[in-house]
Formats: structure tokens, C-alpha cells, sequence
């Protein structure tokens, strides 16, 4: 068996929350492989609506099993809180969850450090959700982390401490004020919490389910334009988001990856700083925030608002190998009598390219738009992809036609149902 990646095309908060709980049934692995509690992902069914940061997006499905791969940084106090808001569910998330032992670990600290950087950068700043994600991978990557097989050692409090007290001397020099009392506390208390969970080695757990025969769908977090490499640097996060990140964040061959879904929204949304080429500051922008409920998952941020971006979605879809789209919340363009899609790039010396400039933020370019029919009517009560409006079918023919990418699905609302699929998905 391969295994299939869905992944964020944009800046995050596509609907990938919503979409992987929707395929997972087709699969029996579902497991993160990059970012941390950055990530709010979103599910609707039943009446309720479930906000997860760390666990996979499978975990409400019967008979799947959810991991946390190594490529992910983890809060463990934030995955405590997370596991016991589940209490009211009727399963026991222990037996359909499992952990890597080289998952980072995120500490207090780490926290701390994010909050010093951004102070410290003034109007520069990142945005950050500031749960530590930049200092984690940082030290990951100069040997320093912690991962979560490393509570099992005798010494880890030791080795805790040690780390500690390097980062207390960066939150010194940048004359950052911290109390360590209570989250140390909670740190030790998550620690004991999570020792009742399995450990495994992520690499060679998931290629044993590959080889006998289990699907896996690997669940992206953040989007490709936030990518440490291929996003609009330095306001990007700290991991890679594209489909490269799903080999190293889990431990899997380039050969074993079988189709890459890439999840976009029918405009664009970013939260937190940097640019953004098709950004409205008008009433349609408040008109996409207000329909769409744009507001973060994890922070409650004001997203920022605008059309879709066609040079970016193309570069997105080329970075990631993407095999097939998803377009989500179609039905916030509902009210819309005309839709305006970016189509390319115009340079200061005047010549149009639809290829991303090396530094969008401080490049001298303006986004040119084609103008499309809106359906301008509601989505509610249709039930099928062939029901929707031509209006709507026609902006996913151009869409498809200016990306060579096949869209197949629709979604028209937050609930599992409100979710339309062109073509069948046979898991291979
Ligand atoms: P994620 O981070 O990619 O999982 O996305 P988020 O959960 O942060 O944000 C997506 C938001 O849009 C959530 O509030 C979803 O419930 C909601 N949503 C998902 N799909 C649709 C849709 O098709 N229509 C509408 N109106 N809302 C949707
Ligand atoms: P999901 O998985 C949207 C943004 C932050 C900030 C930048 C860096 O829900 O789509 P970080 O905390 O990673 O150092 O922040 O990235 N960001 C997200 N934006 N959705 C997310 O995740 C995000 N995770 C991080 O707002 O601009
Ligand atoms: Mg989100």
C-alpha cells in the first residue's frame, strides 16, 4: 500500500480538519507529520463541531489508527488539555492513538523564547501563534531537542533541567521576564499523563502497516505557502509543509507516496503577518471574513481576506506533486454577483508572469484579475456535484484549466456532509 497526503495549497485553514475526517473512513492510518498546536483543524458532524491541534483528524472514525509522527513538534501539556476535552466522546482514545518516539518535544521554554523573538522583532514580526514552534524546531536542528522517547530515560529531568537553563540565558539577554514555578509543574504533570500512551518508532510502525497491507493518509498542517522553504520567507512557520515534509515527518520513501490531495478555499485567507498579493481591504474583504467566519481555530485571530491567487495555487500544486484538488467553501461566494481571480503578476518594468517573485513581501508587483460570473445564489439543498450552479462548475473548469489540476471535491459547508465528490476515491 502507498501512502496518500492531503495538504493545505494556501496559508493554512483550508478545510484539511474537515476533508481528513471526511476520506479517513477509506483508509486505517491517519497520522500528522509536521507543525504542532499551530494548527486548529476543524470537524463538523452530528451537531458538533471539534477544534484539534495535535491529534489527527481520523481519531473520531471507528477502526483507525492515529499517530503522531516525528516530524511533528508536540505540546504535551496542550495534548493533555486536548485528550481530556474527548472525555464526553464514547472511545477510548488511548487504543486509537499512538505517539513517535522521535517526536520533538515543545517546552515551556520554548514558548517563552517564541514570545522574546517576536517582541524583539517590533513591526517585523512573524505573527506567530507563539506556541513555541520556531524555538522547537530551532533546537531540533541543532541537536539540542528533546523527543518524546526521552521521558522514558532515567535522566530526562536532568537533561530537562539542562536545556532549561540554556534557554533561561537567551530569555535573559533579551530581558524577558518568566516565572517557571506553574509551567514547570504542568509540564511534569503532562509528562506522567503521557507515559500511559504507546510509543513506537514511527518509521518502522507505519512501513509495517504499509507492507501489511493498511492505508495511510498522512494529514499536512499549515499550508505550502507557510513552508520553511517554498513560503513567502521569512513569514512562513517552521517545518515543511509540502509533501517532501510527509517522507521526512514519518519516516516514509519518496516511492511509497501514492496521490497527494492539495485542499484550497474558493479565495484566500491568511493569518498573522507577511504578504499577501490578492489581500482586500474593502467590504468584499470584510464581506469573505464575515460570510466565511474567518476567524482563527487556534488563536480567534482575524484572518485577512481575499480573492483566489492562481500563480500561487499553480506553484503550490507543482511544488507538492499535486494529484488531485479539493476546492472548499464554495458556498461563501454565494452573495457574490462577480468573482475576480488573480491570474498573473505585473513587475514594475510593466511585464506579466504567473511564477511567485523570489521576495513577494518587498518585490514591486501588483496582482492582475480576470473577472468571472458569480452564481449568486445559495448552495443549500443542492446534494450533488451535477446540481451545483454552471456558474459554479464553470469557475472550477477555469480553475482546473489555468492549474491542469483535477478538482474533485466541493465542499459547500463545515459539516462532514455538505461535501461533494466528483469521482470515487479508490484507496490503492
Ligand atoms: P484547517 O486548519 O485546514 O483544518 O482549517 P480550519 O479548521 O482552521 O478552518 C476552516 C474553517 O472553515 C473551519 O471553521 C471549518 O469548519 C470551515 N469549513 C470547512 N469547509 C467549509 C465549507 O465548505 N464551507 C464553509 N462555510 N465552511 C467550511
Ligand atoms: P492550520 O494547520 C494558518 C501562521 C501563523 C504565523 C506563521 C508562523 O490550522 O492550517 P508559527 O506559530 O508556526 O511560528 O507561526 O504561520 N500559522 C498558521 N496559519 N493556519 C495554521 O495552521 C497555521 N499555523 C501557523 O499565523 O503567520
Ligand atoms: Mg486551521
Amino acid at each position: 500500500m502507498k501512502v496518500d497526503i492531503l495538504l493545505g495549497l494556501q496559508w493554512g485553514d483550508e478545510g484539511k480538519g474537515k476533508i481528513v475526517d471526511y476520506l479517513a473512513p477509506k483508509y486505517d492510518t491517519v497520522a500528522r507529520f509536521q507543525g504542532g498546536p499551530n494548527a486548529g483543524h476543524t470537524l463538523e458532524f452530528d451537531g458538533i463541531k471539534h477544534v484539534l491541534h495535535q491529534i489527527p483528524s481520523g481519531i473520531f472514525r471507528e477502526n483507525i489508527l492515529n499517530i503522531v509522527g516525528n516530524g511533528v513538534v508536540l505540546d504535551i501539556v496542550i495534548f493533555k488539555d486536548e485528550i481530556e476535552k474527548m472525555a464526553s466522546f464514547d472511545f477510548d482514545v488511548k487504543e486509537r492513538l499512538v505517539l513517535s518516539k522521535k517526536t520533538q518535544l515543545i517546552l515551556p521554554t520554548h514558548r517563552l523564547l517564541d514570545a522574546a523573538y517576536e517582541q524583539s522583532k517590533g513591526d517585523k514580526k512573524i505573527g506567530s501563534t507563539l506556541k513555541g514552534i520556531g524555538p522547537t524546531y530551532q533546537d531540533k536542528i541543532a541537536r539540542l531537542g528533546l523527543r518524546v522517547g526521552d521521558i522514558l530515560a532515567p535522566n530526562f529531568r536532568d537533561r530537562y533541567d539542562a536545556l532549561v537553563a540554556q534557554h533561561c540565558r537567551i530569555l535573559d539577554s533579551y530581558n524577558f521576564e518568566y516565572d517557571l514555578t506553574e509551567v514547570n509543574a504542568k509540564f511534569f504533570e503532562a509528562v506522567e499523563f503521557i507515559k500511559g500512551f504507546c510509543f513506537v518508532d514511527g518509521a518502522y510502525f507505519i512501513n509495517g502497516r504499509l507492507n501489511e497491507g493498511h492505508s495511510v493518509l498522512a494529514e499536512g498542517a499549515q499550508g505550502s505557502l507557510l513552508d520553511i522553504d517554498f513560503g513567502s520567507y521569512p513569514y512562513v512557520t517552521s517545518s515543511n509543509t509540502t509533501s517532501a515534509g510527509a517522507c521526512s515527518g514519518m519516516g516514509v520513501a519518496p516511492n511509497k507516496i501514492g496521490r497527494v490531495y492539495g485542499i484550497f478555499k474558493a479565495y484566500c485567507t491568511r493569518v498573522g503577518s507577511g504578504p499577501f498579493p490578492t489581500e482586500l481591504f474593502d467590504e468584499t474583504g470584510k464581506e469573505l471574513q464575515n460570510v466565511g467566519n474567518e476567524f482563527g481555530a487556534t488563536t480567534g485571530r482575524e484572518r485577512r481576506c481575499g480573492w483566489l491567487d492562481l500563480p500561487a495555487l499553480k506553484y503550490a500544486a507543482m511544488i507538492n506533486g499535486v494529484t488531485e484538488m479539493f476546492m472548499m467553501k464554495a458556498d461563501v461566494l454565494d452573495g457574490f454577483e462577480e468573482i475576480k481571480v488573480c491570474t498573473a503578476y505585473k513587475l514594475a518594468d510593466g511585464t506579466l508572469t504567473d511564477e511567485m517573485p523570489f521576495d513577494i513581501d518587498n518585490e514591486e508587483f501588483e496582482p492582475v484579475y480576470e473577472t468571472l460570473k458569480g452564481w449568486n445564489q445559495t448552495l443549500v439543498g443542492r446534494d450533488n456535484y451535477e446540481a451545483l450552479p454552471q456558474e459554479l462548475k464553470d469557475y472550477v473548469k477555469y480553475i482546473e484549466d489555468f492549474t491542469g489540476v483535477k478538482i474533485n471535491i466541493v465542499s459547500v459547508g463545515p459539516d462532514r456532509t455538505e461535501t461533494f465528490i466528483r469521482e470515487e476515491i479508490e484507496v490503492k
